[in-house]
């Protein structure tokens, strides 16, 4: 039997005093912010997840177009035997990957990373009922906090998928491709989704559904800070605000205070005052171009071995490697 392996990275109290730490950082501060990574608890994955089937969301469809293309020509070229997924969720659009290399005949392990123990366990029993003579060596970790475990593997692709370095600020991202590349080996590959810079009106339509998902999804936030730390926020009270950031070049997903506000939180030890129009940035979006992500490629040495778009170029996969 080919039972996966799950390593324990994240203390059990990750959860709880990373959100502490984020919200009195966050909240407390102006512009006020809450790190996107609190979206996903039980409803928010499952708004999410609902959100990559709505026909405004194009980025979900647009990667796995991509994907069923590129993956028997990156198998074919990678010289990797280990595929390390960052963020995995239940690594669907990753299936066509780990397929082709299957096929290819090299893939001896495949390691999906990802914050939600269950979440990995499930996809993990799955996809070595699926992949029978490679070793599932799932890590429940944070990306942010656990690259330096990945130096282990030798011979591997690192696939960050989904365009989630756009939830990255801009310093964030150099520190974060700085950690990835020394986790890498020489020759080591990096398979990076991003969706691309696009018109304004395209963006937005994507990032506001008319059927509301998106921002049940983002205020969705409002009602973990009420469950986690016991806090009183209104959700009705709140409206929600996405626009496109043309300077920063990223979507930014805010909620507005429509009345003057005392929310308590007591599970951070702090209350905050809103005044009326008041915002709270829940998540960014960031979009590239292909040139400005190979400039930030290289400024961490990895060069860009080829760059897949969909037939609309709405989306981006590349595929660098790491140089000495
Ligand atoms: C999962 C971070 C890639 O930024 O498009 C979708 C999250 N937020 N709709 C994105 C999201 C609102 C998504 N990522």
């Amino acid at each position: 039997m080919n039972a996966p392996k799950v390593d324990i990275l994240l203390a059990a109290d990750w959860a709880a005093s990373g959100l502490v730490q984020d919200v009195r950082r966050g909240l407390g501060s102006q512009p006020r912010t809450l790190p996107p990574k609190w979206l996903y608890d039980e409803a928010g994955s499952r708004l999410f997840d609902e959100i990559t089937r709505l026909p405004e969301y194009y980025p979900t469809e647009c990667e796995r177009t991509i994907l069923r293309e590129a993956a028997a020509e990156i198998a074919a070229t990678s010289h990797a035997t280990t595929v390390v997924e960052l963020g995995s969720g239940t690594s669907d659009k990753t299936r066509l990957l780990l397929d082709a290399y299957a096929d290819a005949g090299h893939l001896e392990r495949f390691v999906p990373v990802d914050v939600s123990e269950e979440t990995l366990r499930e996809a993990a029993d799955m996809l070595a009922a699926r992949y029978p003579t490679t070793s599932v060596e799932a890590v429940v970790g944070d990306f942010t906090l656990h690259l330096g475990h990945l130096a282990r593997y030798g011979r591997k692709l690192i696939a960050f998928l989904g365009g989630t370095i756009g939830n990255l600020y801009v310093e964030e991202r150099a520190a974060f491709l700085g950690a990835l590349a020394d986790s890498m080996a020489d020759d080591d590959e990096l398979l990076l989704g991003t969706d691309l810079v696009k018109e304004a009106d395209r963006l937005i339509t994507a990032y506001d559904d008319p059927g509301g998902v998106t921002e049940a999804f983002v205020k969705n936030s409002l009602h973990v800070l009420n469950r986690e730390l016991g806090a009183d926020f209104d959700p009705d009270a709140f409206s929600y605000v996405p626009f496109w950031d043309r300077r920063m070049q990223r979507m930014d997903l805010r909620l507005r205070a429509e009345m003057p506000q005392h929310v308590a939180l007591p599970g951070a030890g702090i209350e905050l005052d809103l005044a009326s129009g008041e915002e709270i940035r829940v998540e960014i979006s960031t979009k590239f171009t292909p040139e400005g992500l190979r400039k930030e490629l290289e400024a961490v040495g990895l060069r860009v071995a080829r760059t897949w778009t969909d037939p609309t170029d709405s989306f981006a996969v590349t595929l660098a490697r790491k140089t000495s």
